[in-house]
């Protein structure tokens, strides 16, 4: 069995990551428990391109389960956990991850290409791009595939938009199960659980500048103030603006934030939202994090040019010395919430992965019959996963009656 992971002797320890995770996943287990019988995927080869996470592994086993064959490889060089790779390749998983593979990321991604894949799954789309720009030739094996993330569904819709699509996805993200729990609470708890673990700081009455007020904006205003931060968006968007005012946060441009800013943290899925000319404003000790897909929406390149030291100081917390302050990135500008912490947890994964599993033999039933466009969840999948996790978690709630059934079909029935 082919892998490349840091050290598989750290086997026993992902393996005890990945059980406690299983723990909180109980849709994706309940459909891993179908995936046993039914075997939907058997013979189907599926190359991934996801954070190697505890979560991960209970979407991967469950793939497995299905019949799938799976080559996986990290979708960022610092969120893979090396335990759950090491899990993984024991479990005869082709995986090709390690935190800190900057030089080898797409070197890995070639290396789960090679086995041919009937499907992809992807997470922000470096999977999809490899393939269409570097191995067009191994396009022809490809039934489908699903994306994880807003950034990789965006770069997909351009692709659509281009006509360079080369076959269907499925939006993994845009199921409603997906991003208003995942997007929100997930990123909203796990962005500043690596903020936490990093600096170690005190969020109570300090000015937290949030770059972006989409689902991750909105979750992580939310928990900022619920931990007594003074919260301050920026927006781009007139309606996203006007919500985040009427949800009772200040709003102004970062050219003004980035003068009062204690923390920032960036989500908004857009290059260079926080550049060199906001860093000059900003104060002695300003800490600067990234919670969106990729590195590049802070301008570490300027950071690196314009300081006279820098040093890392704490794990995840790199102090830049500037002529006159001190400025501190975390994880290098990429995503707090999985290079610091350990992503978001398992129960929203949960819903998020149980779309995957889902989505993954939806592409099967449907192979041939699907056009090189960027699909939607079908909404009965989506609505299943809902469905099981309300069981899960012990709530029922209330059935139309047929009055109201009928009522609702109705117009002419008013005051
Ligand atoms: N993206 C965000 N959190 C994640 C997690 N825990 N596992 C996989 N992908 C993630």
């Amino acid at each position: 069995m082919e892998y490349k992971v840091k050290d598989i002797s750290l086997a026993d320890e992902g393996e005890k990551l990945f059980k406690w995770a299983e723990q909180h996943m109980p849709v994706l287990i309940s459909i891993r428990k179908e995936f046993e019988k039914e075997k939907p995927l058997k013979g189907i080869k599926i190359a991934a391109c996801l954070h190697v996470t505890k979560e991960t592994a209970v979407l991967i086993k469950t793939l497995q389960a299905g019949g799938a064959s799976i080559a996986l490889t990290g979708s960022n060089p610092l969120s893979t956990n090396d335990g759950i790779a090491a899990y993984l390749a024991k479990q005869g998983i082709h995986v090709f991850a390690w935190r800190g593979n900057h030089d080898k990321y797409y070197w890995c991604i070639e290396q789960a290409l090679k086995i041919k894949p009937n499907i992809t799954m992807d997470d922000g789309g470096d999977l999809v791009t490899t393939l269409h720009t570097k191995h067009k030739e191994l396009i022809k094996n490809v039934i489908g595939g699903t994306e994880e993330t807003t950034t990789g569904v965006n770069r997909q819709r351009v692709m659509e938009k281009n006509g360079i699509l080369k076959y269907p996805l499925i939006a993994v993200n845009d199921a409603m199960t997906k991003f208003l729990f995942d997007n929100r609470y997930g990123t909203g708890q796990s962005s500043i659980d690596g903020i936490l673990r990093a600096t170690s700081i005190l969020l109570a009455g300090k000015n937290f500048v949030i770059a972006g007020y989409g689902w991750c904006g909105r979750g992580l205003a939310n928990r900022a103030r619920g931990m007594g931060a003074h919260v301050i968006i920026t927006e781009v968007d007139e309606i996203r603006a006007l919500e985040a005012a009427m949800d009772g946060f200040e709003v102004m441009p970062m050219k003004k934030a980035s003068m009062i800013g204690d923390i920032f943290v960036t989500v908004t899925g857009n290059k260079h939202v926080i550049d060199g000319r906001h860093i000059k404003k900003m104060k002695d000790g300003a800490i600067i994090a990234n919670s969106g897909h990729f590195d590049n929406e802070i301008d570490v390149s300027w950071l690196e040019k314009n300081s006279t030291k820098k040093e890392e100081i704490r794990k995840n917390v790199v102090e830049y010395t500037l002529s006159d302050k001190k400025i501190y990135l975390l994880a290098e500008g990429r995503l707090i919430n999985l290079a610091a912490a350990e992503g978001h947890p398992s129960e929203v994964m949960d819903m998020s992965f149980s779309n995957q599993a889902l989505a993954v033999k939806w592409i099967v039933e449907n192979a041939g019959k699907l056009k090189n466009k960027v699909y939607k969840v079908p909404d009965k999948l989506d609505r299943e996963v809902a469905k099981r996790k309300l069981k899960a978690m012990g709530i029922e709630i209330d059935k139309l009656t047929k009055e109201q059934i009928n009522y609702m079909r109705g117009w002419k029935e008013g005051t």
